[in-house]
């Protein structure tokens, strides 16, 4: 191993100068005019992988490409298969960052960038551990497959029949994602839960066009007030979710889960002076990573109707809109809870709007055992490479392709998390700490010992 640490630590600087090229490409899957971008990413990932000697398949799906590439040169040993994004969310609002969203910067040890921590920075970790190793020995302790996608922040519409009618080249012993977060700094963690989510998007239609709120306002709708109305009525003052048949299928929290849960070094004070709120909150009777781990929620995004410039207006909207989700546990399911939420919102809707509702994407939740040898090794590999055992956590994200990997491959799922829940993922001034960077590829290098 000693080789492989040596070109790890030489080659610090490069790895900052390449992972800065990767992020200066603005990879956002959702924004159609972004298109070429996202290819442009897919191709530097592509690149990377050849420069390692691997078999690089650039996939085309009807939305972005599959990056798929194979190191098979260690026959009879165990396959790990890497999975990770290299598409990003969009950076609006763009004038709360402190640089450039595309324009990476190191400030305060960390390298900030949309898609630093989510989830280009973590892939990265992996393609530098793979090379660490290949440069410093000329082969790898395992076989490699890499299967890095443009679609995960849209849902992987693609991948999942992909993977699905894949699954002979996919076969692997275990999957190594890095696409989550530790549990604080100097905490490594890995993750053997995350929430599932849907996605939907509701238009409320009213008058044919906007309208003078003076000379028409008490006489039709208003879609705005409806909208306004409708979604406050989903959730109560207990911060339940008041769809019916919302929990039906939600598996309780077993004593011994809650009691893990409660022996983690988790401060909650310190978690809400850093999110700067005046207090928390949540569903009552339960902790905060409870709520955020193991019980579902009802969230909206973003709502858009009527005059929101400069000055005022006064004008009785034609449309409200608004983006929900839902975050899942198991073991509640996206499409009957898409139809939960459907029936709920047309029983309350008045007859004086029309109503439609889009639904965007869907993932199931996912929970595996800790026990499996795989995970073990995981657990090896982060104290190697953090000087500290981890913790097992759940996230309350989501990461819609592991349900599909877990049934078809039938393979351990390894979450290593390299990012901070602080990092600011999804958000302005998005960033990736240096240290973890460096630690991360040192634990990459280190599982793939770990698992033989
Ligand atoms: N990296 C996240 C998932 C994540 C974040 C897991 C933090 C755990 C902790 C991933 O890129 C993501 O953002 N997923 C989306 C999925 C959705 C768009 C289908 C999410 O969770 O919102
Ligand atoms: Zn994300």
């Amino acid at each position: 191993m000693e080789p492989v640490l040596r070109a790890i630590a030489a080659g610090r600087e490069a790895a900052l100068e390449e992972l800065k090229a990767f992020l200066r490409i603005p990879s956002v899957s959702g924004d159609p005019a972004r298109r070429g971008e996202v290819r442009r990413a897919a191709a530097w990932v592509a690149e990377f992988l050849r420069g390692l000697g691997c078999r690089v398949e650039v996939l085309e799906t009807p939305g972005h490409p599959i990056v798929y590439g194979e190191w098979t040169g260690a026959p009879g040993r165990p396959t790990l298969l890497t999975y990770g994004h290299y598409d990003v969310q969009p950076e609006d609002p763009v004038e709360r960052w402190t640089s450039p969203p595309f324009e990476p910067a190191i400030r305060e040890g960390a390298i900030y960038a949309r898609g630093a921590a989510d989830d280009k920075g973590q892939v990265f970790i992996h393609l530098k551990a793979a090379e660490a190793c290949l440069r410093a020995e000329r082969r790898l302790p395992v076989n490699l497959k890499f299967l890095i996608e443009g679609e995960e922040e849209v849902g992987s519409p693609n991948l999942e029949p992909f993977v699905a009618a894949e699954v002979d080249r996919l076969k692997a012993d275990a999957v190594a994602i890095s696409d989550t977060a530790m549990l604080a700094k100097g905490v490594p963690a890995l993750c053997v839960g995350l929430r599932g989510i849907v996605y939907c998007q509701v238009d409320l239609q009213g008058p044919a066009t906007d309208l003078h709120s003076g000379i028409f306002g008490g006489s039709v709708a208003n879609p705005a007030n409806v909208l306004c109305r409708l979604l406050a009525r989903l959730t109560d003052e207990q911060g339940r979710v008041a769809i019916p048949g919302f929990y039906d299928d939600v598996r309780p929290l077993a004593p011994a889960e809650r009691d893990a849960f409660a022996a983690l070094p988790f401060d909650e004070a310190v978690y809400r002076e850093a999110l700067g709120v005046p207090a928390l909150d949540g569903e009552i009777g339960f902790t905060t990573l409870e709520r955020r781990w193991a019980r579902p929620t009802f969230e909206v995004n973003g709502l858009h109707a009527g005059f929101t410039g400069v000055g005022s207006k006064t004008v009785l909207p034609a449309r409200a809109m608004a983006k929900v989700s839902m975050r899942l546990v198991p073991d509640q399911d996206p499409d009957k809870l898409v139809e939960a939420f459907e029936a709920a919102l047309r029983r309350l809707c008045p007859p004086s709007v029309s109503l439609t509702v889009t639904r965007m994407h869907g993932s199931r939740p996912w929970l595996m055992p800790t026990d499996h040898p795989a995970v073990q090794a995981a657990a090896r590999a982060l104290e190697r490479g953090f000087g500290r055992r981890p913790v097992f956590i759940r996230e309350g994200g989501s990461i819609p392709i592991v349900t599909t990997l877990t049934e078809r491959l039938g393979a351990p799922i390894l979450l290593l998390g390299f990012g901070l829940p602080d990092e600011n993922a999804h958000a302005p001034d998005e960033r990736l700490d240096l240290d973890n960077f460096y630690r991360g590829i040192l634990t990459i290098a280190y599982l793939y010992r770990e698992l033989t």
